[in-house]
């Protein structure tokens, strides 16, 4: 580990490292190699659907802050109900799909202000795997980034802490929301990386300087023959960019 990496300890990490995984051991070794100074961790739909509450508990005692990722869509009971439930968790950050609507985004954090552990609530804006043909399809007649930046304004309206879109759309998203909102982004891919099903990517020191607040990044460091040096070179860009 780099001199400057190991003195990033106890500074708040930038670098959310997505577990998607289909076998506990396999997400449990990446764990143990990683540094909770360093990173935190985001357990998405796969993992807890597989192996629920259980699992969270078991990355906490591991000294993880974690973002559940369940991207919360429903009617406003249903969703304020389910990030209550996340939050007794003891979750560090949850989210919900802008697009379920103001009134669901204003229950989802009014019943999380009366909560006695307050997760960070997130609105997901445009997922960063589409494309603004696709976004067409499903009836959307705006760009994607007129779309997210509508998006953007109800979140902030709603008084949420912040959004999930990509990295590619955050300084656009800074400016309109007046630095408002924290911005967490998927589809990062460091140079050379495989872009997978991502379709609006950045690399990390791209995203820092564009504004980005917490980069996600999962297959680059998951599917890794060596994922903690993975981890270090990213922590080490992400230092770099904000100098
Ligand atoms: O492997 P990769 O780096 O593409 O993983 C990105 C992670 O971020 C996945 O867990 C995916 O579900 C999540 N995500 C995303 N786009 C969003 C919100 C979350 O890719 N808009």
């Amino acid at each position: 580990m780099s001199p400057e990496i190991s003195s990033s300890r106890n500074t708040s990490p930038h670098l959310i490292v997505a577990l998607d995984f289909n076998h506990k051991e396999l997400c449990l070794n990446l764990v143990k190699q990683l540094d909770p100074n360093h990173c935190r961790v985001k357990i998405g739909k796969e993992m807890f659907t597989l192996f629920g509450p259980s699992l969270v508990e078991e990355i906490q005692k591991c000294g993880f802050e974690v973002f559940l990722d369940l991207k919360f869509h429903d009617i406003p009971n249903t969703v304020a109900k389910a990030v209550t439930a996340a939050s007794h968790l003891g979750v560090w950050m949850v989210n919900v799909h802008a697009s379920g609507g103001s009134r669901m985004m204003v229950a989802a954090r009014e019943s999380l202000d009366k909560s006695s552990h307050r997760p960070l609530l997130i609105g997901v804006t445009v997922l960063t795997s589409m494309t603004s043909g696709e976004l067409k399809a499903v009836g959307v007649n705006r760009s994607v980034d007129e779309q997210v930046i509508a998006l953007a304004d109800l979140v902030l309206e709603a008084q949420l802490d912040g959004i999930v879109c990509s990295a590619q759309e955050v300084s656009a998203i800074k400016e309109a929301t007046k630095h408002q909102l924290l911005c967490v982004t998927p589809g990062i891919r460091p140079t050379g990386s495989a872009v997978d099903d991502q379709r609006r990517t950045l690399s990390p020191s791209e995203a820092i300087v564009a504004g980005s607040d917490y980069l996600v990044v999962g297959r680059p460091i998951t599917q890794a023959d060596n994922p903690l040096k993975v981890c270090e070179a990213i922590t080490q860009q992400i230092l770099e960019a904000k100098k």
